[in-house]
This record gives structure tokens, sequence and C-alpha cells, in this order.
């Protein structure tokens, strides 16, 4: 691909669209929306408002990493704290299409859909890839209509647009595009990470608490796998408890599973056959966080099991 040549029509494009008006864009710390703040960023200037809404489900540290890794690039992004938002709603369930629901909605219909309204903004930019809409088309993936999800009805002439930038690309080619821009790597390599966070990884209610257990033992997860070059990695919270001992007492405490995959798309995937020494010391420093007592880890390939927990 011809990188320069792509970011160049992109950015004119931008401007050519937006013209004089106002455009907003929400960033995740994804590639893909990484990537469409820098080039609207280089495209608008002090024209874009850029967000990151803090929905208490990201990694430790994760929003103020992301809002200085682009202060560094000359990018400034907005963070908006949207945490009891996201937490009442999730509060009390369990179910696993209701908890994704409710974190779309959240975003959606509240959070995201107030900010859009009350900026001014006339056009929103987003990080839509070529395999989000073939996954659209071919009914994998819920409809990708952002104005309807936003509630802004299109055909009541608000002036509302959506730029995708970059619907042509698949993630690979955004990858490089990212890296031509001399993008951070832990940008431009980041493993996936989904949209709904940390609550695809817990079983069952999403609390403070149970974020603060999978959030540590996602920190060591992260750290003992960084370099083992596999797809992905993740820490999962259960739903169960199981009996230890700790201190010498009896302890009915939480139970953690390991994911580690290799795939290429994440339609499929097999797990990494990770050494048993590098097992141990997982699993030794996982039971260490408090009230954790047991580490498993998942031998289960994507079918039968998919990636996330939930
Ligand atoms: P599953 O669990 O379906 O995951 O095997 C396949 C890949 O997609 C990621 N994933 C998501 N990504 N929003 C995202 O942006 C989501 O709601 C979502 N759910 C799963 C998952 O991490 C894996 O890489």
């Amino acid at each position: 691909m011809d990188c320069k040549k792509f970011i160049e029509e992109q950015i004119a494009q931008i401007k050519q669209t937006v013209g004089g008006a106002k455009a907003i864009n929400a960033l995740s710390g994804g590639v893909d929306s990484s990537l469409v703040t820098v080039l609207a960023h280089r495209a608008l200037g002090d024209q874009l408002r850029t967000v990151f809404v803090d929905n208490a489900l990201m990694r430790k540290d994760e929003p103020q990493r992301v809002v200085e890794t682009f202060a560094r690039m000359g990018i400034p992004v907005e963070l908006v704290d949207a945490r009891d938002e996201f937490l009442s709603a999730l509060a009390g369930l369990t179910d696993p299409e209701q908890k994704r629901q409710a974190v779309t909605d959240t975003f959606y219909s509240k959070v995201f859909g107030r900010l859009v309204k009350e900026s001014g903004a006339k056009f929103l930019l987003h990080g839509t890839i070529l395999t989000d809409i073939e996954e659209t088309v071919d009914g994998i993936k819920r409809q990708h209509n952002i104005l309807a999800q936003l509630g802004i009805d299109t055909e009541a002439a608000y002036g509302y647009a959506v730029l995708e930038p970059l619907r042509t690309l698949r993630k690979d080619g955004v990858r490089e595009v990212a890296k031509f821009l001399d993008l951070p790597s832990e940008i431009s390599q980041r493993i996936p990470f989904p949209g709904p966070a940390l609550a695809t990884r817990i079983v069952g209610e999403v609390t403070p608490e149970r974020l603060e257990t999978v959030r540590a033992a996602t920190v060591i997860v992260e750290e003992e796998l960084a370099d083992s070059g596999a797809f992905q990695y993740m820490a999962v919270l259960l739903n169960d408890r199981a009996t230890g001992i700790r201190n010498n007492k009896r302890e009915f405490g939480s139970i953690i599973v390991v994911r580690c995959i290799e795939s290429t798309d994440a339609r499929t995937a097999t797990v990494t056959p990770l050494s048993w020494d590098k097992l141990n010391r997982i699993s030794q420093r996982i039971t260490q966080i408090n009230g954790v007592n047991r580490c498993l880890y998942d031998l289960t390939p994507k079918p039968p099991a998919t990636i996330e927990y939930v």
C-alpha cells in the first residue's frame, strides 16, 4: 500500500468535507480510533474535539496513559469521567448480552450522544474498517449505523455526517499506516482489547471490587506475556469460588482464568503452548492478589470456545 498517498488523500478529504465546521471523535486507545484521531487532527487542528470516555472498565492507568501518549504527539484529548454512569448501568446484571448492551447503550445513547449534541459538531469521525463493514453486511455484527446508535435522527436534517476515513483498510493496513506515521508501537502493535473492556472478562456481576481483582490480574498477565508474541492474552474472573488456605485459615476465594491464544483474524484461535515455568510464575503471582486462591489456564481453542468469556 502507498501509505503516503493514503494519508494525503484522507487528510484532504476530511478538510474538504468538514470545511470550517466542528468535528468530534471518540478515542478508545485502540489502533483504529488512534489513527483516525491523528489523521483528523492533522486535517482539522482546533476544529476537532477528541474525547476519551472513562467507562470504569479500562485496564490499570489506561485512560491517563492514552491521554498522555497523545499529548506527547501534540494532540489534546479530553478525558470524560463517566465511571458512575457505566457502573450503575451494569449493577445487578449477570447476563452476558445484557451486560454488553448496557455498555453499548450507556456509551452511545447517553455519554457520547450527549457530548456530540453539546459540542455543536456537525461531523463525527469514526474508526470503522473494511472488516467491520463486511461483518455488518454478513450479519455477524450488529448494524454499524453510528448516528442511529447515538439516537440522532438523520431524517430530521440535523446535518450530522459520519466520516469513516479507514473504511477501505483492514487491520494490517491500519497498522501499516500507523507505523508509517510513527505512532508509538504501544498503539500500532497493541493487542486486541474489546470495546466493552473488562466487562467481557468478568463472568457475573461487574462491581468496583470485582473490577479491581480482574484489573490486578490483567497487569500480571500482560507483564508476563508481553514478549510471548501471542495474538491476545488476558485474565478472566469467574463467577465461582473455591476453598483454599491463606495464612493457615480457610478461604473461600475467587478464581482467575488465564487465556493466551494464537490467531490471525480472531475468527478461530488456538491456545499458546506456554512453558510450565511461565505458567507457574503467573499462577504464583495471581494467587497473591487479595481474595484470589486459584489460577487456571484455559486450554480451549475457538471454536468451540470464544476468545472472551462474556
Ligand atoms: P470472541 O470473544 O467473539 O472475540 O471470540 C473475537 C475478538 O473480538 C474481540 N471482541 C471485541 N472487540 N468489541 C470489540 O471491539 C467487542 O464487543 C468485542 N468482543 C470481542 C475479542 O477480544 C477478540 O479479539
